[in-house]
């Protein structure tokens, strides 16, 4: 384990085992269908990728790279787009591919955008959910695990810019980032 964690979360075989059971159900429900898929950036790419592989249906594959104007805890209420999709979703079935869902703000957002930019459906499927944070009114469509209110690192999460790495998803230690 990495010397910044205090503890593995979720094992490498955890996560095999409920990404593919969720992706094999997404799947079937999709039949027949031609989804766009959007993964967000950069958080979920290891989720997206290990995620896709499990989908028999023809997929397109596209990324959003969002975050929230401002800084701190509490957001002013705008999503910024640092790199906006390069498809259109006008008439698409859209499934996207997020990490973790915190206060609800980027996703509340990205469904609202993409259903207005005329997306005949947009769900949601989140690899986290982190639900006593949650502020703003969404709920995933899937959910891969319920977590605590901790920071976690490791397949795609960050924390500024490193750990995206581990295989497994880890507890940072506190004294990583309260110093
Ligand atoms: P929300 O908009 O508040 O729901 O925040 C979602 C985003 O916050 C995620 O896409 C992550 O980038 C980030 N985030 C929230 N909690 C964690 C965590 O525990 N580890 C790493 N990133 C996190
Ligand atoms: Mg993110």
């Amino acid at each position: 384990m990495h010397k910044d964690c205090e503890r593995i979360l979720l094992t490498e075989e955890q996560l095999r085992s409920r990404v593919t059971e969720i992706a094999l159900d997404v799947d079937q429900r999709y039949a027949g269908k031609r989804p766009l898929v959007v993964g967000i950036l950069k958080g979920s790419i290891i989720f997206y990728a290990d995620f896709i592989r499990h989908l028999s249906c023809p997929v397109e594959l596209d990324f959003m790279a969002v975050s929230s104007y401002g800084s701190g805890a509490v957001s002013s209420g705008k999503l910024r787009i640092r790199k906006d999709l390069d498809k259109d979703v006008k008439g698409r079935d859209v499934i996207v591919v997020e990490d973790i869902i915190d206060s609800g703000f980027t996703l509340a957002n990205l469904k609202a955008l993409l259903l207005e930019r005329g997306a005949s459906s947009v769900m949601i499927v989140t690899l986290l959910n982190k639900k006593a944070r949650r502020e703003y009114d969404i709920a995933p469509d899937y959910n891969g695990f319920d977590i605590e209110d901790e920071f976690v690192v490791g397949y795609g999460l960050d924390y500024a810019e490193q750990y995206r790495n581990l295989p497994y998803i880890g507890i940072l230690k506190r004294s990583v980032y309260c110093k």
